[in-house]
């Protein structure tokens, strides 16, 4: 068997257009949707994705706002910036770009953040909301991981799901959207008496450990479908270059689809950042508003 490869880019560009009218929809009734974006200090692999965070924005037609700290700012001058972001009322979507500086407590600054604002989903009252099964915002990361299984596999029901990893950004998140999709969830981490034989057991797979290709043919049942969230650069024959959690190689033998790395999920974060920062300008927009308008979105 070789597997079906699934294409994260041209699955984003689709989400993309679908935002990039909806944008357009929102502009029509008055509303311009913003997206502040927050770095502090300069980790390269930061600066890239806040790049790429911008140029999408622009490309959708959302405001973006580009807020540079630097690396010894202090606590007390970030959560200075997000107050003032959560009082802008200009200001539909505050992105804070992770990970921190290591003096900066990431908790208490995200839990400043206004929840109505959080378009990574990482606001506690959110991950509650998510937990509850609530219209809430949601991380980026595993929406469009769950995005790309409904287009590959149609309805998730009944399906047998095994999440590799249980970090707050990527596993638990992934583990509560799977469940709220009917899937059986099984997360498997670092202190699983036997991850690979669970992973076995799935019908889906979702990598998200961060250990260069961990996850070969023999952790998969023939047919599983995989999605590889990792995103890990590696020397190879002295050169560099990124592979994700999944040995690709093996696993595209027995799985029936699967991701590939690069190409796969990365597309999928951004896409799914613009449609949170297009949610959430809806929202506050009928929160303002107090006869709500009948502007309706494709996220309505
Ligand atoms: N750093 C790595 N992934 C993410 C993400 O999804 N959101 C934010 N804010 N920072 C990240």
């Amino acid at each position: 068997m070789s597997a079906h490869i699934i294409d994260g880019k041209a699955a984003a560009a689709r989400v993309l257009q679908q935002v990039r009218h909806d944008v357009e929809t929102l502009k029509a009734e008055g509303i311009e949707p913003a997206l502040a974006v927050i770095l502090v200090g300069n980790d390269a692999a930061s600066e890239v994705y806040v790049r790429n965070k911008i140029l999408r924005a622009g490309e959708a037609g959302i405001r973006s706002l580009e807020h540079r700290l630097p690396a010894d700012s202090s606590q007390a001058r970030l959560l200075a910036l997000i107050v003032e972001l959560n009082a802008d009322n200009t200001v539909n979507g505050i992105l804070l770009q992770l990970p921190l500086p290591a003096h900066i407590d990431e908790n208490r600054v995200l839990q400043a953040i206004d929840p109505d604002k959080d378009v990574d989903g990482f606001h506690s009252e959110n991950v509650g909301g998510l937990s509850q099964g609530r219209n809430v915002l949601t991380p980026c990361t595993p929406s469009g991981c769950l995005h790309l299984l409904e287009e590959t596999c149609g309805d998730l029901s009944g399906k047998h799901a095994v999440v590799i990893g249980r970090s707050n950004i990527v596993g638990k998140p992934m583990a509560a959207l799977l469940l709220q999709a009917h899937c059986s969830v099984t997360v498997v981490h670092s202190r699983s008496t036997d991850a690979r034989a669970l992973c076995q057991l799935a019908d889906i797979v979702v990598a998200a450990v961060g250990r260069p290709r961990l996850i070969d043919a023999s952790w998969l049942k023939r047919g599983a479908v995989v999605i590889d969230v990792g995103i890990n650069r590696i020397e190879d024959h002295g050169r560099s270059r990124l592979v994700g959690d999944v040995d690709f190689a093996s696993a595209t033998e027995v799985a029936s689809a699967i991701t590939p790395v690069p190409g796969g999920v990365g597309p999928m974060t951004i896409a799914f950042l613009m449609k949170n920062t297009v949610t959430a300008a809806l929202q506050q927009a009928h929160a303002q508003r107090s006869q709500p308008e009948a502007v309706c979105l494709s996220t309505c």
